[in-house]
């Protein structure tokens, strides 16, 4: 059985306190909640505080990007050891901001892949089409390269560790989630993709939707048998809402 994991994606989002005070009031709410997997993606600067307040508790931390050398001259770039030391079991690779945003290609996403589960870091790596390429039809296209690309050369049992996000870029921050049916129709082609690339690691991998998930629509997309949990970003950011997603009527 995979376990549902419901994360959070608070982007360039909170200072420091802010970042505490919201996992402060989670960590109160969500006490006691053991079917569901809980974690929280702050920014870099808030990484370690919010580990101090989680320590001990059911809430998971990860980190939203990494960079692949272990250390040297890369200014303003974080190191897979720099957020396993900040308390990370997580990182978030290739979100479709940064694929647009910052020139992340699957070449890179792959790079990062490598090195978060070379470090013991489990990656989610995210996909998703742009609403071009969904009008164009191209949608299990783009996804199948995104997922052969980012995912390639990894081991079997890397392979079942992992954590896919799929994002439809047209989703993402606008309202606009995707219906129950399309994004299951989605989850289980990834699903067959990476059944073929690594056999039955594709029953174990976790494949979240992402994209305008919020307290009213997260318990029929959690419905659907290949969507094992949430990437969320705005209702994510407060405690309350996030609770209630985390706390999603089965
Ligand atoms: P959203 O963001 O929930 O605000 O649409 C999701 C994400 O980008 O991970």
């Amino acid at each position: 059985m995979r376990k549902p994991l419901m994360a959070g994606n608070w982007k360039m989002n909170k200072t420091v306190s802010e970042a505490v005070s919201v996992v402060k009031a989670l960590k109160g709410a969500v006490t006691g909640v053991l079917d569901v997997e809980i974690l929280v993606c702050p920014a870099f600067t808030a990484l370690y505080e919010v580990n101090n307040e989680i320590k001990g508790s059911n809430i998971n931390l990860g980190a939203q990007n990494l960079f692949w050398e272990a250390k040297g001259a890369f200014t303003g770039e974080i190191s897979t050891a720099m957020i396993r030391d900040a308390g990370c079991s997580y990182v978030i690779v290739g979100h479709s901001e940064r694929r647009q945003y910052f020139g992340e290609t699957d070449e890179t996403v792959n790079k990062k892949t490598k090195a978060a589960l070379a470090a013991d870091i489990t990656p989610i790596v995210c996909v998703g089409e742009t609403l071009k390429e969904r009008e164009d039809n191209a949608t299990f296209s783009v996804i199948e390269k995104q997922v052969r690309n980012g995912l390639a050369d990894i081991t079997l049992q890397q392979a079942s560790l992992t954590v896919i996000a799929y994002e439809p870029v047209w989703a993402i921050g606008t309202g606009k989630t995707a219906t129950p049916d399309q994004a299951q129709e989605v989850h289980s082609f990834i699903r067959k993709i990476y059944a073929q690339m690594y056999k039955e690691s594709a029953e174990k991998v976790r494949i979240l939707y992402g994209g305008s998930v919020n307290p009213g629509n997260v318990s029929d997309l959690m419905k659907k048998s290949d969507i094992d949990g949430g990437l969320v970003g705005g209702a994510s950011l407060e405690a309350e809402s996030f609770t209630k997603l985390v706390k999603y009527s089965k």
